[in-house]
């Protein structure tokens, strides 16, 4: 087999190195068949989980042109629950988190973004706290996001003294195709004004419990840190 008929062979494969699936936003190597197979079978579960049905009763707390936000609450029923608990499966996944367990499962709010066209995008987990450690930034915004997510984790530094709160967001997490559009901001507005009713929480009641790098930058963002 000379040169060129390589060339020939290789120019009709469709597909060479890694391709993101425009839906699920899975990266994958489209010419390995077991890749492939495992593409489809989170492609599926991914679909299933963020899908929404719709259900007789719903708790709106929040309304926008292109969604809403519903608010689960621990005594909701089972039908809700479940689709809070395949949600948060979801982002645990996601996030490497191994124990899933809440502080009080009891009085555990859950904030979902339901988009117009019934995909869950969004995912919010409120408890209530009583006291959280700041952040002491030490470093510009600038500086931080020319950093390797490793050396993000160093640049935080704790204050030693606690802080009275009152909401704890044990879990925020927006589909990766859909970040950057203010969903999370949304959500945490939303959370501020419907966890306590009849009051709104200052951005020093709420707490952010253990962020990512993509969580301190968000939080740092809208806490105007
Ligand atoms: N890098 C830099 N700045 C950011 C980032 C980022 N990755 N994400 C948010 N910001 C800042 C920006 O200033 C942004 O405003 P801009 O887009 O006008 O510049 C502002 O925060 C508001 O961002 P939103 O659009 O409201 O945030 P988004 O909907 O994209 O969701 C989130 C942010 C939830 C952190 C998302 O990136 C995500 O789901 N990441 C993966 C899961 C994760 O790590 N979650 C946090 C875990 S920590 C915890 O749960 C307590
Ligand atoms: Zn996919």
């Amino acid at each position: 087999r000379t040169a060129d008929d390589q060339l020939i062979i290789d120019a009709g494969q469709k597909h060479f190195g890694p391709v993101t699936c425009s839906t699920c936003a899975m990266i994958y190597s489209a010419s390995s068949l077991e890749d492939e197979g495992q593409h489809a079978q989170y492609h599926q579960r991914l679909l299933e989980s963020i899908h929404y049905v719709g259900w007789k009763k719903e708790r709106v707390v929040a309304e926008f042109w292109d969604g809403k936000i519903l608010m689960i609450c621990p005594e909701d029923p089972k039908y809700a629950l479940r689709k809070a608990e395949e949600v948060r499966e979801l982002v645990d996944a996601e996030l490497g988190f191994q124990q899933t367990n809440l502080h009080s499962p009891s009085r555990t709010r859950t904030y979902l973004y339901v988009t117009n066209d019934k995909k869950i995008v969004g995912c919010l987990i409120a408890e209530p706290i009583k006291q959280a450690f700041r952040v002491l930034a030490e470093l510009s915004t600038p500086d931080i996001r020319s950093m390797c997510a490793l050396e993000r984790h160093r640049a935080w530094r704790c204050s030693s003294e606690p802080q009275p709160a009152i909401c704890g967001v044990s879990r925020i997490w927006v589909f990766a195709l859909m970040r950057r559009k203010s969903i999370a901001s949304r959500l945490v507005d939303t959370m501020r004004s419907s966890f306590i009713y009849g009051s709104r929480l200052t951005t020093d009641e709420i707490a952010f419990s253990d962020p990512t790098p993509d969580g301190k930058l968000f939080a740092s963002n809208y806490c105007g840190v």
